[in-house]
């Protein structure tokens, strides 16, 4: 029994003696053009045995483009030449400590990823050198990779005439008129635009999947990382039961949920391109005044057109019958103008 109490806390104890052991980075996963630290010093490593003396501490990796691990910052405190690198441009190195002879407790090596690209996803690990006697240790490697992340964009509405209240995610519409709903958002090559709808506390998938149309995903490279822009619309025409719903436009990725965002409609029956508050009854009396102007349109065109006909037809027959009426009517005396 004892025993078993002894061995129980031996195993503890190693489990807390391997697990003090830090990890390089502080997360496997980051978006791209993203800034984060890798950092090596004695800390990260599980099994250095009694080296009380460092050569050097380095940074590795292997792409998924590579068959072995690259050596990309190397710091050597006692060389001439510290510090050796062979990293991107945009991305920073701090050395410091390792000076003296017991130097294992100082030594340390910070790599700053600047602007992540997805190329620079891959295995990473730090590795030193120990003199005496000659050997040298690595980290496990992690796998770090680039992590695209979702942006959704609002759900507009078209036609979109009046909001409630101050929801500008809301519109007033009038029954039968067809909207269409747009949702769009960015992200990796694996989403999905989910319709559904709500009422009264209820929420369904939106069931005509006619009504939904989904766009061809628009591909660019953002950050060395395949990016995907998706639209999708849902178009139907306004019914009565339409009224009040709660439209949601899902992201999902492998039938997971990442974002939602929502739109509600309130139907009115009213027409909202009729300004003054008239009743549906007065209708038919606005169509009547329209039939009204039309035949008072119709008698001025008319009168327009009889007048011309007096004009053009009655006063160019007299002006046949007698021209110097028309072409002298200053001669009183009636006699032919020589100069006409
Ligand atoms: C990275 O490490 C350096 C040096 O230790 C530090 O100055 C910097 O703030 C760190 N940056 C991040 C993003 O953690
Ligand atoms: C690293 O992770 C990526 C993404 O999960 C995966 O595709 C790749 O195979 C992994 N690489 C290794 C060496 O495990
Ligand atoms: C729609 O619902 C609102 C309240 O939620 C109500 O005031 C309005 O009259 C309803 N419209 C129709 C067309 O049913």
């Amino acid at each position: 029994m004892r025993m078993e109490i002894f061995f129980k806390f031996v195993f503890g104890l190693l489990i807390v003696l391997v697990s003090s052991q830090q990890p390089i980075v502080n997360q496997l996963e980051y978006p791209p053009g993203d800034t984060f630290n890798i950092t090596c010093d004695v800390s990260r490593f599980a099994d250095l045995r009694s080296a009380g003396e460092l050569l050097s501490i380095s940074l590795l990796r292997q792409l998924s483009t590579q068959t072995s691990f690259e050596n990309i910052a190397s710091y050597e405190p006692k060389a001439e030449k510290k510090m050796t690198t062979n990293i991107p441009i945009q991305w920073q190195v701090f050395y410091a400590g390792g000076e003296g002879i017991n130097n294992r407790n100082t030594i340390r090596l910070v790599v700053t990823v600047v602007d992540f690209q997805c190329a620079d996803a891959g295995l990473y690990q730090c590795q030193i050198f120990i003199p005496a006697p000659s050997h040298q240790a690595n980290t496990t490697p992690v796998n770090i990779t680039a992590k695209i992340g979702i942006t959704q964009k609002d759900i507009y509405m078209t036609p979109h005439k009046k909001i409630i209240g101050e929801d500008i995610h809301s519109s007033v519409n009038t029954v039968g008129v067809e909207i269409t709903l747009t949702c769009s958002f960015t992200g990796p090559a694996n989403l999905q635009a989910l319709w559904r709808r709500k009422k009264a506390g209820h929420e369904e998938n939106y069931p005509y999947a006619n009504n939904i149309k989904n766009s061809k995903p628009v591909f660019s490279v953002i950050s060395g990382c395949n990016t995907y822009d998706y639209t999708s619309e849902l178009k139907c025409t306004l019914e009565e039961k339409d009224n009040g719903t709660l439209y949601i436009c899902v992201v999902m990725e492998d039938n997971i949920e990442r974002s939602r965002k929502m739109f509600t409609n309130i139907c009115s029956e009213q027409s909202t391109n009729n300004i003054s508050p008239s009743k549906p009854g007065s209708r038919p009396d606005s169509a009547g005044s329209n039939v009204g102007t039309r035949v008072f349109g119709l008698l001025v065109v008319l009168v327009i057109i009889v007048v011309l006909i007096y004009f053009f037809v009655i006063q160019k027959n007299k002006q046949i019958e007698s021209p110097e009426a028309y072409l002298c009517p200053v001669l009183p005396s009636g006699d032919w103008c020589g100069w006409c």
